[in-house]
């Protein structure tokens, strides 16, 4: 059978994903092709020429993907920092916009030895799991009350301890309970959060409604209550110089301010823009 330009089926799957909907169609085309190659996306070029049943694999991703299901579950992965971790259905898919909160974690630990770090609501292990690899030194624990996450968070420590990475302490927990890892009080050097954060009446992508749990996007309170329970429990962990980052909502920039201003303990308090110059999450350090 005659071998077909790879370029043609790219236009294709990417001309289908635009008519499904698909927010970024050319990308996830590009890496769907490179899955069903086994390259990177950049290295795409280097491939003119393809089998027939390359163009037929590609097809059958490409018609899953159209029915809107998560880039990421057809590829079964996602990426965090310098790691991915597996994702699939019952775990919160990780947010290229989490790498910065990451980032910003990391920068603060670059000036301390043996950091103690917590996540708080990890779900697949990601921001925990970054950290560690990023950090060999680091202590990283890591928390969700959420079994099926917990699984996937397990799978992916596993994976990575494998890999060679200081193990992380993973636990079931529920970051609403006012003990939660009190025996770390006062001795944690930085709180990472990414939490359900979505107001309940808000309506999202379908890869998000009818694939992520709603358990790990929604929250009461207009979206605020899990974030209530973060900036308490950071508050209370983070020694003096500790920092604290927590993701949210576009819109909850002020409120996840002001919840933070209200500490007195917490100062240095700022808000940080994603990628796409929007509001998305918010640090504050421990006074003292
Ligand atoms: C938005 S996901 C974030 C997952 C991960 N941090 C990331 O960035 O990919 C939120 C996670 O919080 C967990 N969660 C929800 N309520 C919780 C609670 N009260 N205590 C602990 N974890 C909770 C969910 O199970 C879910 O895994």
């Amino acid at each position: 059978m005659r071998r077909q330009p790879l370029r043609l089926a790219v236009l294709e799957a990417t001309r289908i994903l635009e008519d499904a909907g698909v927010e970024s169609p050319r990308t996830d085309a590009e890496l769907l092709a490179a899955h069903v190659l086994g390259v990177e996306r950049t290295e795409l070029p280097l491939v003119p020429l393809v089998d027939p049943q390359v163009v037929d694999a590609l097809g059958q991703l490409v018609t899953q993907r159209a029915k809107r299901i998560p880039l990421q579950h057809i590829t079964g992965w996602a990426a965090i920092g310098a790691i991915t971790v597996d994702v699939g259905p019952g775990v919160f898919v990780p947010r290229p916009e989490t790498d910065l909160l990451l980032s910003w974690g990391l920068d603060l630990l670059s000036a301390r030895e043996f950091p103690v770090v917590v996540d708080l609501c990890t779900g697949s292990g990601a921001l925990a799991l970054a950290v560690a690899h990023a950090r060999p030194d680091a202590q990283v624990y890591a928390v969700d009350n959420d079994t099926t996450a917990l699984a996937w968070a397990r799978r992916n420590a596993d994976a990575r301890a494998s890999a060679g990475d200081n193990p992380i302490r993973l636990y079931s927990g529920d970051i609403t309970d006012g003990r939660l890892f009190v025996e770390l009080d006062g001795l944690v050097d930085l709180v990472l959060c990414n939490p359900p954060y979505v107001s309940r009446n808000k309506t999202l992508p379908p890869e998000v409604a009818d694939h992520d749990p709603g358990h790990a996007v929604f929250a009461d309170d207009g979206g605020l209550a899990l974030i209530k329970s973060a900036v308490s429990l950071a508050a209370r962990l983070l020694k003096p110089g500790g920092g604290v980052a927590i993701e949210h909502d576009d819109d909850h920039a002020q409120p996840v301010t002001t919840l933070l201003s209200q500490r007195k303990v917490l100062s240095e308090i700022a808000d940080h823009t994603d990628l796409a110059g929007r509001p998305r999450f918010v640090t504050a350090r421990r006074t003292g």
